[in-house]
Parts: C-alpha cells; sequence; structure tokens
C-alpha cells in the first residue's frame, strides 16, 4: 500500500507534496492537556521514524471554520490519528464537540472517505459508564463513512496508566506505518524516540526591575471578544462563607464571583472554569526542591536564540517576565501523580545514580507494576517525589517543559441564576482535604484556593481569579409549566439552587410554573444541610412543590436520595408522563448510576414492562432532552 500524495491549495501542504512527502495530520481533543500532549509525542516520534512524513498537530477546533469544511478539508486528507478524550456523562471535550457533531450527526454521506487512513486513541476512565465514548464513536463512524482503520482504537484508561496504554497502541501502530511508509531506508526502526529528548523551554532570566506581567488577565469584553478556557476574564470574588454547620468535620464553599463590568454572561446551569492558585505553603515547597528564589523573574521561549523551534513537544509557554512565585503559583500542577515522562526527565538530572536508576525504573515497562502501586495507587504528588528525589534538581526550563504539567482550571455547576443574580457568578464546592495512602494531606487546589479566599466586603485586597463560563445543556424547559424532578446529594445541589432561582424569578414576574420536585440527600441535618434556609423559602414561595432530604448517617442503615424516589415512584412517573423533566447531579460513579437504575425500576414498575423496554423508555427520554445529567 502506497499512501497516495494528495494536493490541497494550502502553501504549506502543497511544499510538502512536492516534496514528495507524506501529510500526516494528529487531530487532538483536549480539555486537560493531555490528548494534545500524546498527540505531540506521536507526531514527534512519527517524524524521527519517516522522513517522508509531514506531520502536523492539529486543533480540531481550529482545523475548520465551519462544518462544510470539515468535509472539504477531510476529503483530502490521507493519514490521520485523533487522540480524544471523554468527558463528563460521555461528552466529547469542548475543542472536540463541534467537530464530534458534525461526524455524528449527519447522514448518508455513503462510503465518502476511501482514501482516508486513521488511527484513534481515547483517552477516559473506567469507573465511568461511558468509557471512552468519544473515541470508540469516532472510530466506527470514520470506519462507516469509508475510512480503513489502520489500528484497532486505543482505549486509554486513567484510573490505572494511559501513558502505559497509550505506548502500548504506539507499538502496535509502526508495524502498519512501516508497510505503509514501505521503503524500508526511510524507517528508523527500532529506536524510540518518544521521550529520548527531553523537552526544554529556553528560559532567559531578567533584571529584577523589568516589569513583570504576573498579572496580564483582561477584565474587559472588548468589542466581540469573548473569554474561554485559553483568555480568561480576571474577576473578583465578591463574597464567601461557609455553608457546612460548626458541628461539621468537612467544609464546603459558598463563593461568589463579581462579573459586573466584564461583559461576562451565562445561563442557569452553565458552569464556570476557575483558575485557582497553588496555596503559600504549596509554592514554597516547590521552591526548596528547584533551590531558586521565589522573584527570580524569567520568561520561557519555545525557540532558540537565532528563531529556529525547540521541538514541537513543548507546551505553549506562559507569558513572561513572570515571577517564580508567579509560575508556581499559577502555571504549575505540583499536587498530581506525576507522569511517567516527568520521571525520565527527573532521572536526567538525577545525581545520585541509585535515585536515577529508581526513577529510570518507575518510567520503563518492567517497572509498571511500581508505578501503578507506588505513584499512583498512592496518589504520591510530584512534590513529594521530588523529595524523596532530592539529587535531582532540574533547571526551571525542564521543569516547566517536562516536569510539572500546566494546571488545569477546574470546573463548577454555576449554582446561581443571572435573572436572580446578573452580576454574580455563585459556585459552591466542597474542600478536598484528606491523608493519602503515604500519609500527606492532600488539600484540593482549587478548593483550598476558594477556601482561603478573601472576598470583597472584606478586603479591598481581596482575591480574584482568571475564569470563563462554559456553556451546558442541563437546562430548565423551555415551556416553564412544564414538571421538573431534580436529584442532588451534596454539592449536586449546585445547579438545582440556580434552577431554583430561576423559578422563583419567573413566578415572581407572572409566569405559571409547572410542578417542581427536589431530592437533595447530605449526611447529617445538624452538619451539611446546605442551603437549608434557602431550600424552605423556595418551598413556601411554592417554587418547590416538595423538598425530599435523606440523612444517610443519621439512622442505623444509610438512607440516600433513591430511596427516596422509590417512595415518590408513582408520583415520578405521572410527572414525566406529563411531558416533565428529570435532572440529575453529582457524583456519576456511585450516585448517578444507582439513580439511573432506580429511574430505570421505577418505569419498569409503573408502567409494567419488561426490563429491556424500561431501557427504551429511558433511553428515549435521553434522546428527547429530558433527562439530563450534569455529573463528575
Ligand atoms: P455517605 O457519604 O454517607 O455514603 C452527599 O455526598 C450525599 O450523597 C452523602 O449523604 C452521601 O452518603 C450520599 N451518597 C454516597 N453514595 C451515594 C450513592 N451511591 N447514591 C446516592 N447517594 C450517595
Amino acid at each position: 500500500v502506497v499512501v497516495p500524495k494528495f494536493s490541497v491549495n494550502e502553501e504549506e501542504d502543497e511544499l510538502d507534496a512536492l516534496s514528495g512527502k507524506t501529510k500526516v495530520s494528529v487531530f487532538f481533543g483536549t480539555q486537560t492537556g493531555t490528548a494534545e500532549g500524546f498527540a505531540k509525542a506521536l507526531a514527534e516520534e512519527i517524524k524521527a521514524r519517516y522522513d517522508k512524513a509531514a506531520v502536523k498537530v492539529v486543533d480540531l477546533d481550529d482545523y475548520a471554520a465551519d462544518d462544510d469544511q470539515y468535509g472539504e478539508k477531510l476529503k483530502k486528507e490521507t493519514l490521520t490519528f485523533y487522540m480524544l478524550a471523554t468527558y463528563g456523562d460521555g461528552e466529547p471535550t469542548d475543542n472536540a464537540a463541534r467537530f464530534y457533531k458534525w461526524l455524528t450527526e449527519v447522514k448518508d454521506r455513503g462510503s465518502w472517505l476511501q482514501q482516508l487512513r486513521y488511527g484513534v486513541f481515547g483517552l477516559g476512565n473506567r469507573q465511568y459508564e461511558h468509557f471512552n465514548k468519544i473515541g470508540k464513536v469516532v472510530d466506527e463512524q470514520l470506519s462507516e463513512q469509508g475510512a480503513k482503520r489502520l489500528i484497532p482504537v486505543g482505549l486509554g484508561d486513567d484510573d490505572l496508566c494511559i501513558e502505559d496504554d497509550f505506548a502500548a497502541w504506539r507499538e502496535q501502530l509502526w508495524p502498519e506505518l512501516d508497510q505503509l511508509f514501505q521503503d524500508v531506508d526511510d524507517v528508523n526502526s527500532g529506536s524510540t524516540p518518544y521521550m529520548a529528548v527531553i523537552p526544554e523551554y529556553r528560559v532567559v532570566i531578567h533584571d529584577p526591575t523589568a516589569t513583570s506581567c504576573d498579572d496580564n488577565y483582561s477584565n474587559m469584553a472588548n468589542g466581540t471578544a469573548s473569554f474561554d478556557i485559553h483568555r480568561p476574564c480576571r474577576v473578583t470574588v465578591a463574597g464567601q462563607k461557609e455553608l457546612h454547620k460548626p458541628e461539621s468535620d468537612r467544609s464546603c464553599i459558598h463563593l461568589e464571583f463579581d462579573i459586573s463590568g466584564t461583559g461576562i454572561t451565562y445561563e442557569t446551569g452553565d458552569h464556570v472554569g476557575v483558575y485557582a492558585e497553588n496555596c503559600d505553603e504549596t509554592v514554597e515547597e516547590a521552591r526548596k526542591l528547584l533551590g531558586q528564589p521565589l522573584d527570580l523573574l524569567f520568561s520561557i521561549y519555545v525557540d532558540s536564540d537565532d528563531g529556529t523551534p525547540l521541538g514541537s513537544a513543548l507546551p505553549p509557554p506562559f507569558p513572561g517576565p513572570c515571577t517564580l512565585r508567579t509560575a508556581l503559583a499559577r502555571y504549575t500542577d505540583l499536587l498530581s501523580p506525576p507522569r511517567k515522562a516527568a520521571l525520565i526527565a527527573l532521572a536526567a538530572y538525577a545525581v545520585e545514580p541509585s535515585e536515577a536508576e529508581r526513577l529510570k525504573f518507575l518510567s520503563s515497562p518492567q517497572g509498571k507494576d511500581d508505578y501503578s502501586k507506588w505513584v499512583v495507587g498512592s496518589q504520591r504528588s510530584l512534590l513529594e517525589i521530588m523529595g524523596e528525589f532530592p539529587s535531582a534538581k532540574p533547571p526551571i526550563g525542564v521543569f516547566f517543559a517536562a516536569i510539572a504539567p500546566r494546571l488545569q482550571p477546574r470546573y463548577y455547576s454555576i449554582s446561581s441564576s443571572p435573572r436572580f443574580a446578573p452580576h454574580r457568578v455563585h459556585v459552591t464546592c466542597a474542600l478536598v482535604y484528606g491523608p493519602t495512602p503515604t500519609g500527606r494531606i492532600h488539600k484540593g487546589v482549587c478548593s483550598t484556593w476558594m477556601k482561603n479566599a478573601v472576598p470583597l466586603e472584606k478586603s479591598h485586597g481581596c482575591s480574584w481569579a482568571p475564569i470563563f463560563i462554559r456553556q451546558s445543556n442541563f437546562k430548565l424547559p423551555a415551556d416553564h409549566s412544564l414538571p421538573v424532578i431534580m436529584v442532588g446529594p451534596g454539592t449536586g445541589l449546585a445547579p438545582f439552587r440556580g434552577f431554583l432561582q430561576e423559578r422563583a424569578a419567573l413566578k415572581e414576574v407572572g409566569a405559571q410554573i409547572g410542578p417542581g420536585l427536589l431530592f437533595f440527600g447530605c449526611r447529617n441535618h445538624r452538619m451539611d444541610f446546605i442551603y437549608e434556609d434557602e431550600l424552605n423559602g423556595f418551598v413556601e414561595q411554592g417554587v418547590l412543590s416538595e423538598l425530599m432530604v435523606t440523612f444517610s448517617r443519621e439512622g442505623p442503615q444509610k438512607e440516600y436520595v433513591q430511596h427516596k424516589m422509590m417512595e415518590k415512584a408513582a408520583y415520578i412517573w405521572s410527572l414525566i408522563s406529563q411531558g416533565g423533566y428529570f435532572y440529575v447531579c453529582g457524583d456519576a460513579k456511585g450516585m448517578a448510576r444507582d439513580v439511573h437504575r432506580t429511574l430505570h425500576t421505577i418505569v419498569q414498575q409503573q408502567v409494567s414492562v419488561d426490563s429491556s423496554k424500561a431501557e427504551a423508555i429511558v433511553k428515549e427520554l435521553q434522546m428527547d432532552g429530558r433527562y439530563l445529567r450534569d455529573v463528575w
């Protein structure tokens, strides 16, 4: 098989074609950057192996401006790879959403992609119901539309070691590509250059008097510009308070961002992405390990002095000049377990031979079990591991490029409605705090930041964060008179507080609102019954027709929201039969799965049908957009 040479009108592609090269496009659908990193690593390796490959890494969103363009461009591709993460309730990442919709929705295209060979590697987590749904669906769709699958879809499982899954998938790929590129002379087979070269930024240290751009976020939407994950908006914290009662040994924070004057708008049910900061203690620990002062002012670059690129494996740099304090606080993930690539890079700088050996072993195929137990299983953070290998002191150009990943935004279901709070975005956030198997106290980055945040109402030197809104389809029915059933234990209550605020506002202006049922669950009335007064207020106002609360740790037996649902089975079914909407928000692994089963049981019993018919009914509710889930 010879890969046909393609010709398209893009200048760069033409040049490649003229030079007899074969275009290879590696697409990624990424949320936290892992899929993007894999795409880059795959591209590097293909480049290193096949001289005749002209490889590009492409963000699926940047690929085409509209749907027609997807078709036009894909028709001209001959060899493509897709690194696709699956999120939430089996959803594509934001940057893959448009492509996914386009690929899966248009019917009757026939076998129009016969010129295309492809491979898909999915990134998912087996703990979730829709494990790697996006990777699987794209793989099937491409095949159905005529493209030739070079390699079975890779099912990366983040619950174990996704880097190993990716490595295994790549090993399967090389024989196929060797054959495709045929000309054996072209194949630099044998060596695996992946991570053989450790990525490193060029670092320029600035005079301490230079101006830093540590606080360079925009907070005004100028003209058509809008905010997103790449261009977040700097907003201040207007309000913050503890929601748990004094008797509770845990913490749940209510926090309000002030969005007035920013141009940010949101809808009830949307998510907010928050870029938090690592706390001072974490930053200080990192500083000690790196052996550099926190006020060190520097910039990082992805090309050398003469402008030649330093390789495509480098993540996009953060803005400089920047102090080490800001780089560590705002841009760096210091508390996740390090990836194997990070261990390889650390090993390269370990002066103590035994430390270098151990690090290399942990990242090697033979060290697989050790890596999953010692690193992932015991939740060792990057800093913890650096502390255990003190002779490895990487330079900051390597540290930020290859060892510490970029700190990712955290997403929260917004717990307010713009009809009630047009100038504020409310967040309801449970504090992540607790011991890991090694005895380290793990403090979640964003929840800890929210816990420590100082609101404007307390100080003018208040906290701020870069944020952006992510739209969701978790919305109240357009017809307000339809019934709504909401199931949201714990912080799963968040979007429903927004729903209830919206219903209250609608009622206020005379709209007719349908019956509203809320199932809420928490551990103990005296500890974690959050927003209790507000919920009772909604009942009094008639915004909630019924509030069902379960307490899991009060009686001798656990009582969960789904138990209360069973008690109300007939009522739930009658509301759904009247065109009602059923919503679930909260933990995906346990609660949402159990609630799903309960809904299935209710349908089966109430309609008196067998299990498969009940499943069809539940599916149909889902397809109609009347069974919506916001789960994590
Ligand atoms: P538990 O922690 O006592 O088990 C909010 O987190 C509430 O949801 C808590 O009361 C918690 O109970 C409960 N919860 C835990 N697992 C659940 C599940 N599978 N289904 C429903 N509720 C659950």
